[in-house]
Parts: structure tokens; sequence; C-alpha cells
């Protein structure tokens, strides 16, 4: 078996071509044309009035916090387990990031743990769909309603999951998806913001183009802003993509069901969860593996590593991290989030890329059996 990679990508020649297309023609004048087809198509398919393509996932949360005028003083909570991305745009804009623990089930961030971090200066909540899994979203819609704090839904990784019947990416104030190499769908890098408020969708296209609303005229700029463009090229290959995502995310269901059906019969292995009501797009097979096997995730993830095959830890919590060190908020979730303390050190992500088949998962299946017997 050659390696195998934890991620990778499905390009078509479809796909190569629309690219194609957009390196010889959208220039200039042109410059725009693809990207206001993927925008109107991913907004109809996420089923929000608006839809912003942007270069990242992290310049669309911060745009989002911008837009809702959050800043200097400001808390906004964020699951403890999630990738530093979601986070670090708070403290961009000066505001501070306040890390609630995870639900034992769903591993995204638990509506307990967000009320209980709820204070005078919480201005929003960054629920996190993780690994394609989705939150309570119903108990946190109501709690941050109930106090009047504002909901950017990170959807990054969970591009096709849902949520009684509504789509991730669409619960929130705005929503925002991450169409990095290793997603579901990709641009190489990428990002959409969506949303169903005007002002919000209005505020965005001035901050994302220097300060410089649409229709004014040439260099001229009311305020300073940010560049968040991307380009012609990212924007034609996620329109071919979007209109693949069906498929995609058929793909990476069944991926999952292939290691359900394996490890499913392990004692002590738990994957990701689909709780009734929702549709998971598993971005990335997770699993935990209970602590009675005497290894961490580290542990795992080098004897793989030394058969060839590739995998991803489960995120740290952000609470761990040194780059939180300094702050009261990280020291207190450290004594504070049992659950996510719990799982990180137990948790990988196995290899889901779109070049996997049923042998190939087999093969994986058998070498996670091998090394939790020691192997
Ligand atoms: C949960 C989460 N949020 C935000 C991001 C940021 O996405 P991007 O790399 O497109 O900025 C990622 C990317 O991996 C992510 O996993």
């Amino acid at each position: 078996m050659e390696c195998i990679p934890v991620a990778s990508s499905w390009i078509n020649p479809e796909m190569v071509d629309y690219v194609a297309d957009a390196v010889a023609h959208a220039w200039y004048e042109n410059a725009n044309l693809y990207h206001e087809r993927f925008e109107k198509a991913f907004s109809h398919y996420i089923g929000t009035k608006y839809a912003m393509a942007l270069p990242s996932c992290t310049s669309a949360i911060h745009l989002s916090l911008l837009s809702l005028g959050i800043g200097k003083g400001d808390e906004v909570v964020v699951p403890d387990l999630t990738w530093i991305a979601t986070a670090a745009p708070i403290t961009y804009v000066g505001a501070t990031p306040v890390f609630a623990d995870c639900d034992e089930k769903t591993w995204c961030i638990s509506s307990d743990a967000f009320q209980e971090c709820i204070t005078p200066r919480t201005k929003a909540i960054i629920p996190v769909d993780l690994y394609g899994n989705m939150p309570e979203m119903d108990a946190i819609r109501d709690i941050a309603h109930d106090h009047g704090i504002a909901i950017i839904e990170d959807a990054a990784e969970a591009i096709g999951s849902e949520y009684h019947g509504k789509r991730s990416g669409s619960f929130g104030d705005t929503g925002v998806f991450s169409f990095h190499g290793s997603k579901t769908m990709t641009t190489g890098e990428g990002g959409m913001l969506v949303t169903d408020r005007k002002d919000l969708y209005d505020r965005c296209l001035v901050l994302r183009d220097h300060g410089r609303a649409p229709g004014e005229k040439m260099f001229w700029n009311a305020e300073v802003g940010y560049k968040y463009k991307m380009s012609s090229m990212q924007a034609a290959l996620g329109l071919a993509q979007l209109e693949r995502i069906e498929e995609l995310v058929e793909r990476k269901r069944q991926i999952f069901t292939w290691y359900r059906q394996n490890l499913q019969s392990v004692e002590g292995i738990t994957l990701n969860c689909e709780p009734s009501g929702t549709k998971n797009s598993y971005w990335m097979v997770t699993a935990i593996f209970d602590p009675k096997f005497g290894l961490l995730k580290e542990d795992i993830m080098r004897m793989m590593k030394e058969k060839g095959i590739d995998l991803r830890p489960f995120f740290y919590p952000l609470s761990s991290q040194p780059a939180y060190a300094a702050l009261a908020h990280a020291q207190e979730a450290q004594v504070k989030n049992n659950v996510a303390y719990r799982i990180s050190p137990y948790g990988v992500n196995l290899p889901c890329g779109m070049n996997m088949d049923k042998q190939k998962v087999e093969y994986v299946c058998n070498e996670v059996k091998q090394v939790l017997k020691g192997e």
C-alpha cells in the first residue's frame, strides 16, 4: 500500500476547464463574472439571502466581528476545542475570547457551558460545526436570543451538514465557510460569509474593499478597511466544486460509513455522532480512543505514520495553547473545561480524503486495530 494522506481533494477535468476559462477571460471588466455566479449559487445552496466570497474563512470571521461592531472590552464565547482561526479574529478586533467547554457527544460547544460563560460584556458566540458534527443549535440560539448575543456560525468544516432540515452556516447572524485545500469543497484557499442581514452584508462590502462603498468613485475611501477578495480563478473552481456538492458530501458520508462498519465492533472507539434530526457531512472521520488502551493521540499518530498512514491530532484545547497563556480566561478554562481536556488527548482524525476507497479504509482500520493491540 502506498502512503495514505489524511486529506485530499476531488478535482475533475470539468473543474480544471472552469479555472482555465477564468484564467483566459475573467480579467478587468469581467473580473467578477465567476464571483457573481459562485456567490449566487452558494447563497441558494445554504438558504441565505447573501453570500460574499473571501480569501479565507478567517477573514470572514474577522469581517463578521467588525460588522457586528465588536471591539475593545467585549467578550466573545468560543468552544475550547477548535482551530485557532475561530478565535484569532477576536483578538484582531481587540475583544477577548472566552473558552467554553464542549458537549460530550457532539464535541461542539455545550449550550450549558455557553450559558455559564455569559457576562454583561458578552457580545457574540462563535459555535463551530466541528468536523461536520452539528452543535445543539436550538438551545444555543435560545440562550443567545435571550441575552441579545450575536451568533457567528463557524461552518468552516461542515458544508453539507444539516440541523432540523436547515443547512449548516444558516443559523447565525452570519455563517462562515472555509475552502482550504483539505476541505470537502475547496478553492485551494478561500472562504465565504453568508447572512440574511442586509445591514451586515452592506457593511462587509465596504470593510472588505479598503473602506470603499460599492459604486463609489475609484480610489475614494471613506475609511481605512481591509483587502479581502477572492481571485477569479478561485471563484471559478468554487463554482465548479459547488455544482458537484451533493456528490462531494455523499462521498464523505460513504467514507464514514465504511469506517463505521469496520470499527463499530471495537469496544472503546467513539466516532463522530449524527444525532436524530441532523445530517453530518463528516468532513473529518474522527476517532476517540478509550484511555484503557494506554495510548495518547501522539502515540497513535507515530505508530500509524510508521505504517505509512497520516493522521491528524484532535485539536488541542485553545486554553492550553501558548498563544493564550497570558489570558486569565484561558487559565480558568484549563480548570473548568473537563470534557475538552478529557477528549482531546485521545482523539485523531483518520484519513478521509476524496481518494479513499473501501479497500483503503479497511487497510487503515486493520492497522488501527493492530496499533490498539500494541502491534
Ligand atoms: C473550525 C475552523 N474555523 C476556521 C477555519 C479557518 O479557515 P481558513 O483557513 O479558510 O481561514 C478553519 C480552517 O481550517 C477551521 O477548521
